[in-house]
């Protein structure tokens, strides 16, 4: 069984993630997409609602898993059993971070293989960390985040949750 595992802090998804997800579930049996629960980097939103939104998505997808992991992907991966990690690049940008973690991991694990995929230009200037600026000046978000979550990641991003 083909099992890819697609990482990321998800902080909040964005279309970008969604079209990668997308792309992602058709080249495999099975795809979990973990949200990386890092306790010591201040994020947006918590881990419970990133899977939560994430689960809302792909809930009718059979072969995706939504769930969260801690600590080095390629134990997690070894864990489940999944051959595959999943990142997508979008601009040169983000070659760097990403061939640096890629070649990190295969240090780590020679079996693992990261493969890249591209999601549509039109998404290639979309980040969470755009979403969360504007979403938290109170700016329309509608066009970066799936249609089904744009009120309730623009609402939590104009009232944070007090944790
Ligand atoms: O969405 P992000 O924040 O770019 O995702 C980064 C992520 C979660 C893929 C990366 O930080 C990660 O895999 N962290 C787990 C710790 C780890 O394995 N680090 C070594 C990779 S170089």
């Amino acid at each position: 069984m083909r099992t890819a595992i697609y990482p990321g802090s998800f902080d909040p998804v964005t279309l970008g993630h969604w079209d990668l997800i997308l792309r992602a579930e058709k080249l495999v049996d099975h795809l979990i997409v973990a949200v990386l629960h890092n306790p010591a980097k201040n994020t947006a939103f918590t881990v419970a609602e990133r899977v939560e939104f994430l689960k809302e998505l792909t809930g009718n997808l059979p072969n995706i898993e939504v769930t969260s992991f801690h600590g080095l992907l390629v134990d997690y991966a070894r864990k489940r059993d999944a051959q595959f990690i999943v990142r997508g690049v979008r601009a040169f940008s983000d070659f760097e971070y990403e061939f640096q973690m890629a070649l990190m991991n295969r240090k780590l694990s020679a079996s693992l293989e990261t493969v890249f995929l591209m999601p549509k230009e039109e998404y290639s200037v979309v980040s969470s960390r755009i979403v969360r600026e504007v979403g938290g000046m109170g700016g329309d978000i509608s066009g970066l985040v799936p249609e089904a979550l744009v009120d309730r990641v623009a609402r939590r991003l104009k009232a944070p949750a007090q944790v």
